[in-house]
């Protein structure tokens, strides 16, 4: 396995992190911060995540998750099982789990680090990102924006470490 095993996401006020395979919202600001974070690096999917995407992302190794035997993914890599996906980045420093919910929660147990956009209102959501509780977690770095005219909310880039 990696030396650390993080996630990347973006949750609402109720940790909503999706509706019908798709995003809640275009949010350009957290799309940026999410390229930062995670090029160069490999990224871990499940193939719902793969499929919403509708592409492997560029200058990234792409490995996605899934059961069925005769999945096709363009420019990805296909792991059978999260432990496969992660054991294919064993000799990598920090590994990056960036959805969706079924992969985010059968990680979540070795998760080491959390890359999280929170964004301070509520969308309707079908899918959800764990509880991330003040007992397992600890909040190691946050920044604050307000609305402006690029988003029309109010949103914080948090990063938590397990404890
Ligand atoms: N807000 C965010 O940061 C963020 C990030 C990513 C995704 N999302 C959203 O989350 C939603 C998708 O999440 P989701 O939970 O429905 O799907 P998902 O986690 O992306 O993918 C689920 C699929 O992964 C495969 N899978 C899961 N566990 C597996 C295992 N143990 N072994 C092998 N394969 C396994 C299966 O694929 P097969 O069916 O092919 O076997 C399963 O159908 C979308 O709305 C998306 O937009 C949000």
């Amino acid at each position: 396995m990696s030396k650390i095993i993080s996630a990347v996401v973006v949750v609402d006020a109720n940790n909503g992190i999706g509706k019908e395979n798709k995003l809640l919202v275009h949010f350009p600001a957290d799309l940026k911060r999410f390229k930062n974070i995670t090029t160069g690096h490999s990224i871990v999917m499940g193939r719902k995540t793969f499929d919403s995407m509708g592409r492997a992302l560029p200058n990234r190794r792409n490995i996605v998750i899934s059961r069925q035997a005769d999945l096709v993914t363009e420019g990805a890599e296909i792991a059978r099982s999260l432990e496969e996906a992660l054991n294919l980045c064993r000799d990598e420093d920090e590994v990056f789990i960036i959805g969706g919910a079924e992969i985010f929660k059968q990680a979540f147990a070795i998760t080491d680090r959390i890359y999280l956009t929170r964004i301070h209102k509520s969308f309707e959501a079908d899918t959800f990102f764990p509880d991330i509780s003040n007992r397992s977690w600890r909040e190691a770095e946050r920044t604050d924006f307000q609305p402006d005219e690029k988003t029309p909310f109010s949103y914080s880039f948090i990063t938590y470490q397990k404890r």
